[in-house]
């Protein structure tokens, strides 16, 4: 399954903990050389520290420098990169009415800019260096339609990610490949995630409860191998949890039943096909 990883120049951000820390061992036991990024250095060192072929290096994902640096960074010391998990996440709980635009801002900053900063930056590369590679997003089943009350912002932030992904997919030439990881629960360190100083922290009641439900989830071996397997296969949609299909089929069928509803389908469906009118504007400049 990970034949071919033997001297692959890899970077994995979030990969001190959870997902990014799975995917970065996995890596590295296929003999690929791996770049470990993450906010937190001291425990990315510490992880890089027992893997062959590894070293750590300190990302903000929210700040659009510090990828760009970490970009920088990776590809003088790889000589080029070839893989890029942009896995590094965050989670705040508690109910979308009370939250405010403090954590709006830094949740966004990290889970939907992060991505952002992430893709662009390293696609960018992939070009320029003219061999291409693969960049694997990780989302959520949140991104598929999957809500739970208590994580509206989170779930904003997935879905616009998929967005992204899809966006970017449309617009790259083959040779940069775009995967989207969507796990449903895994048992990682989202629950005991760092809040800055500046937003209210969670009670201990709280987060005893978040490990609670955390540490019921698939292992994180598990997703990153799904998420590997996945990213070479080059798949574009990463699923593990078949449950999420359920919220899917439901978001999908509310979608059918309001065209069936109010929009059906007839003869001049694609009248107002805004890619097709773009299409035609920009063959016919001159009509503009
Ligand atoms: N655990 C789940 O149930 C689950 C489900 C679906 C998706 N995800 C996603 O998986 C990804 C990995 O999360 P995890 O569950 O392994 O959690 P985790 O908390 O164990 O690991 C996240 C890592 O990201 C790092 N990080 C946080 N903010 C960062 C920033 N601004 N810049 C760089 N690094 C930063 C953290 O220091 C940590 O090492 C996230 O994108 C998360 O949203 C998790």
């Amino acid at each position: 399954m990970t034949a071919g990883l033997a001297g692959k120049r890899c970077v994995v951000t979030g990969a001190a903990s959870g997902i990014g820390r799975a995917l970065a061992e996995q890596l590295a036991a296929a003999g690929a050389r791996v770049v470990l990024a993450d906010i937190d250095l001291a425990k990315a060192e510490e992880v890089a520290g027992e893997l062959e072929g590894a070293v750590a290096l300190h990302c903000d994902v929210a700040d659009h420098a510090s990828v760009k640096a970490l970009a920088a960074s990776a590809k003088a010391r790889l000589g080029g990169i070839d893989l890029v998990f942009a896995n590094a996440g965050t989670i705040i709980n508690g109910p979308l009415i009370k939250a405010t635009p403090e954590e709006f801002d830094w949740l966004m900053g990290v889970n939907l800019r992060g991505a952002w900063s992430s893709l662009i930056v390293f696609a960018r590369l992939m070009l320029d260096q003219k061999e291409g590679g693969r960049i694997c997003v990780t989302a959520s089943e949140h991104s598929l339609g999957l809500q739970h009350a208590g994580a509206g912002i989170y779930t904003a932030s997935k879905q616009a990610v998929l967005a992204l992904a899809e966006v970017l997919r449309a617009e790259l030439p083959p040779m940069v490949g775009i995967s989207v990881f969507c796990p449903g629960l895994v048992a990682t360190g989202l629950a005991d995630a760092r809040r800055p100083d500046h937003l209210s922290q969670p009670t201990e009641r709280q987060r005893s409860l978040s490990r609670a439900v955390q540490s019921r989830g698939m292992s994180a071996e598990e997703a990153a191998t799904a998420a590997l397997a996945g990213t070479l296969r080059d798949d574009f949609l990463i699923v593990t949890h078949p449950n999420s299909f359920a919220a899917a089929q439901r978001r999908f069928a509310e979608i059918k039943a309001a065209f069936s509803a109010q929009a059906p389908i007839g003869e001049s469906a694609d009248r107002y096909d805004v890619n097709r009118i773009v299409a035609e504007v920009l063959a016919k400049p001159g009509d503009a």
